[in-house]
């Protein structure tokens, strides 16, 4: 069920649905959370899932100075954390984080370690953006702003997908398409200021001792598999699963294996 909650000065639509364990799941850019449609069905028959827009996107608002300046990532892991608050939901989740959502979970469980009972890390990375990326980053925000969403897209999409599922599955690459291109400008360009801002957290990810999952698709070109499994050595407990026949949008491309995965994952930690 959606719902929405009004922080200081923004409102944050959620979808909220089942009952027991807690599970967060933070989407990716720019994207919002019916990315994660497949796994919310199913997921919410066994747990509690809360699946926010993050500020700006989806139904969630911004305001004028998130979209001068940007939102840095430990902004809306503070949202996440206000979410939580509000609805009075005090114990630990499971947190998931896909891609930017990712970089989110890094904030959040590097703040408040009692919050969080496991993590799962989803097609995403560690590392900051190199000086030509954040450079990049900039650059497409500002053509953002003064021209639309649609150059963006255009060179998002074949990042996004495999090659297979952007030349034979017409229905996920309309699926995504309508989610980029629903998003706010403003709130985009915030985001891209906010990743190109974000720091390198490869050497913290040792203090990350809670139970660890990372699901990556074999085809992601944005956080590959090489680079998360030098993820995966760094964390004390984890486990790691590779999600066959997906580029970087495994939750849409390979919905099954993912749904599959959360749910052992949950099962395990939960003693389900
Ligand atoms: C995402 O899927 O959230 C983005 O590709 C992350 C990024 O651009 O670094």
């Amino acid at each position: 069920m959606i719902k929405s909650v009004q922080l200081d000065s923004i409102q944050i639509n959620y979808t909220d649905a089942g009952s027991g364990q807690p599970v967060v799941l933070l989407h990716g850019f720019p994207l919002d959370h019916s990315m994660w449609t497949p796994q919310i069905a199913e997921l919410s028959k066994e747990c509690r899932i809360i699946a926010p827009d993050l500020r700006g996107f989806g139904q969630s608002t911004l305001t004028l100075e998130d979209a001068e300046n940007g939102v840095e990532m430990h902004q809306y892991a503070e949202d996440v954390a206000a979410l939580l608050d509000k609805i009075g939901l005090k114990e630990p989740v499971i947190l998931c984080g896909f891609s930017m959502g990712g970089y989110v979970l890094w904030q959040f469980a590097l703040r408040y370690p009692k919050r969080v009972r496991a993590v799962v890390l989803c097609d995403t990375r560690a590392v900051a953006d190199s000086n030509e990326a954040r450079e990049g980053r900039i650059k497409t925000a500002e053509a953002v702003m003064e021209s639309g969403l649609n150059s963006l897209i255009e060179s998002m999409l074949p990042k996004l997908l495999s090659k297979v599922t952007l030349t034979q599955r017409p229905e996920v690459v309309s699926q995504v398409t309508q989610m980029m291109r629903s998003c706010e400008p403003a709130a985009v360009a915030a985001a891209l200021r906010g990743m190109a801002a974000r720091e390198d957290v490869t050497g913290e990810l040792a203090k990350i001792t809670l139970p660890a999952l990372i699901i990556v698709g074999s085809e992601d070109v944005i956080s590959p598999p090489a680079e998360m499994r030098g993820m995966a050595e760094l964390l004390p407990h984890v486990q790691f699963v590779e999600i066959p026949e997906s580029g970087h949008m495994t939750t849409l491309e390979n919905p099954g294996a993912v749904t599959e995965s959360l749910q052992r994952f949950v099962a395990e930690i939960t003693g389900g």
